[in-house]
């Protein structure tokens, strides 16, 4: 045994004492551990002469230095997180498994608050959604609830996200961003209008959240919830901001920091004014999701679409609060991976294809952007009351390899299994039918809800925001002719929308979309059907 009485072998390191960690106690010295007498000495050949390359302590400093950056998340690369704590206030266990959700449960949480094109320097302020990611360190594992603070999304058909996402990155050749050149964005939307419930969002006066503690969450997609018996019914998440929610105007966003949110939260915490949520569901069962589509034509598995609260109102089921600052950005925001399919028995995914396609792009991401073992750092790891065990080895920085346990499925030293709380034979429905090549078609109910905003939500004000803000936006679209066409699009929302907006921008329009041939989706409006 060593010294310390410590086995030989045995790590010494632990993370808390890390993230805990104070300047009064700690000793400098190089990576491998060697006191150092100051950092800013060199190894030298006389005063004048070069470096020499048996100087570790320089290496090493400059090395790390070199690899300081992992790539930043290809979207929502700005945020800002803390952590905190969840509990159950009224039980779901009647409609949900989940252990989480009988009354009185607790866990921590850590959360993410994020704006979505802009890179990881960009600014707080930016009209844009938001992110609002969860982790529920659960007693059954992590569940993530990966969301947005709008309930509805730009698009149903996956394979358009990274065009979307590109038409907000920098332009290949020019390098500028939409703040300098909106043509691609415009572009974008003007061919695929299934976009405009979004738009009507984003553009309005609910485009610039102020900060992150005043605003809403939704998981926006379908989901899952299963419970004991392996009954299921269909679900939409909400967060529901304890402070209400706040917005400011394109005018006002000029006047904010950069950092405005991030900086808004971390004092916010520090003072002790911590922020906090209600968790709510709207439930639906497999028969009036069928009814919904039938008589209202609003798909489940639409994300462009919300369901009515009416109908469906929501049921509260608990409440989190954000009371930690992080110690440590780095550690404990830029390398947290949120991920939708990390779920919890008596949750699960719906048939949504965007929810499915995102179900293997976080995790994939998180390989690539942070490492293959990205679940063992702390930050990430699950804080079970079991000893977690599986047949994961290796890759790098494998800090927790499972010890000597067997690396395959022991006959002489078996591991222990639980059996599932839910049937899943039950829970997963039945699907069958042609293997199809799909792409999505507008239809007339992709403008009720958009209609309702401009003529029933926004008041005469916030129309006028409206206005100027597409319009001003749109001031930095180099093609007449994208104009034209989301104009169009407009029409089909509002006739006042649309000939506002020509006055604004100076554009005539098109009448409508009937005529409109569209590179990103079938128009179940075309005069001709034969014309998509
Ligand atoms: C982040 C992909 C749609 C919410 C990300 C990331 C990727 C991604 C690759 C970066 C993750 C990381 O590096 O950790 C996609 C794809 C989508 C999609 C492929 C559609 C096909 C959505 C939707 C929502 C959403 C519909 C909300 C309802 C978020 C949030 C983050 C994120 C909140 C930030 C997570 C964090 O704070 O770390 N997305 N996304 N995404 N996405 Fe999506």
């Amino acid at each position: 045994h060593a010294p310390d009485g410590k086995k030989n072998g045995d790590l010494h390191r632990d993370y808390n004492d890390d993230r805990n960690a104070q300047s009064q106690d700690a000793l400098y010295t190089t990576s491998n551990g060697v006191p150092m007498p100051h950092p800013y000495e060199t190894q030298r050949v006389g005063e004048n002469g070069p470096l020499l390359l048996q100087d570790f302590h320089l290496i090493d400093l400059l090395s790390h230095f070199d690899r300081e950056r992992i790539p930043e998340r290809v979207v929502h690369a700005k945020g800002s997180g803390a952590h905190g704590y969840y509990v159950t206030t009224d039980p779901l266990d009647d409609i949900c498994a989940a252990d989480i959700f009988q009354k009185g449960k607790k866990c921590p949480v850590t959360v993410r608050f994020s704006t979505v094109g802009g890179e990881s320097g960009s600014h707080d302020c930016a009209r844009d959604p938001r992110g609002f990611s969860v982790k529920f360190r659960t007693d059954e594992g992590n569940w993530d609830m990966v969301a947005n603070n709008t309930p509805v999304f730009f698009l149903r058909d996956p394979a358009k996200f990274p065009h979307f996402i590109h038409t907000q990155k920098r332009d290949p050749a020019t390098h500028l961003t939409g703040a300098d050149d909106s043509t691609m964005f415009w572009d974008y939307l003007s061919q695929n209008p299934e976009s405009i419930h979004q738009v009507m969002v984003l553009m309005g006066d609910r485009g610039i959240p102020d900060g992150w503690r005043f605003m809403h969450g939704y998981s926006g997609h379908t989901m899952k919830l299963v419970n004991k018996n392996g009954d299921w019914v269909y679900t939409q998440f909400h967060m529901k901001s304890k402070q209400g929610t706040k917005f400011i105007t394109q005018a006002d966003s000029a006047t904010k920091s950069p950092d405005y949110a991030q900086k808004d939260l971390y004092n916010a915490i520090e003072k002790g004014d911590y922020p906090s949520w209600d968790l709510a569901v709207q439930t639906m069962t497999p028969k009036e999701a069928e009814e919904l589509w039938e008589k209202q034509k609003i798909n489940v598995f639409d994300l462009t679409h919300v369901w009515p609260q009416k109908q469906f109102p929501l049921r509260k089921i608990g409440e989190f609060t954000l009371n930690e600052n992080v110690q440590n950005y780095f550690a404990e925001v830029e390398q947290v991976t949120f991920n939708p399919s990390h779920m919890i028995p008596g949750i699960e995914p719906s048939a949504d294809p965007v929810l499915q396609s995102r179900l293997f792009s976080y995790p994939d991401t998180h390989r690539h952007r942070v490492g293959v073992n990205y679940q063992q750092l702390p930050v990430n790891a699950p804080r079970v009351p079991y000893r977690m065990a599986n047949f994961q080895r290796d890759g790098n920085m494998a800090f927790y390899n499972q010890g000597s346990r067997p690396n395959y499925l022991s006959s002489i030293e078996p591991i222990q299994f639980r059996q599932r709380s839910v049937d899943l034979n039950k829970t997963h429905g039945h699907f069958s039918g042609e293997a199809i090549a799909f792409l999505s078609e507008i239809r007339p109910e992709d403008f009720n809800a958009p209609r309702t905003l401009w003529e029933k939500v926004f008041d005469d004000g916030a129309r006028e925001r409206f206005i100027n803000n597409v319009s001003g936006h749109m001031s930095t679209c180099r093609e007449k002719e994208i104009i034209k066409r989301q104009i169009g699009i407009f029409r089909e929302v509002s006739e006042d929308l649309a000939s506002r907006l020509e006055k604004a921008t100076g554009v005539k329009g098109y009448p409508g979309i009937a005529d409109l041939r569209f590179n990103g989706t079938h128009n179940g409006m075309a005069k001709e059907k034969s014309n998509r």
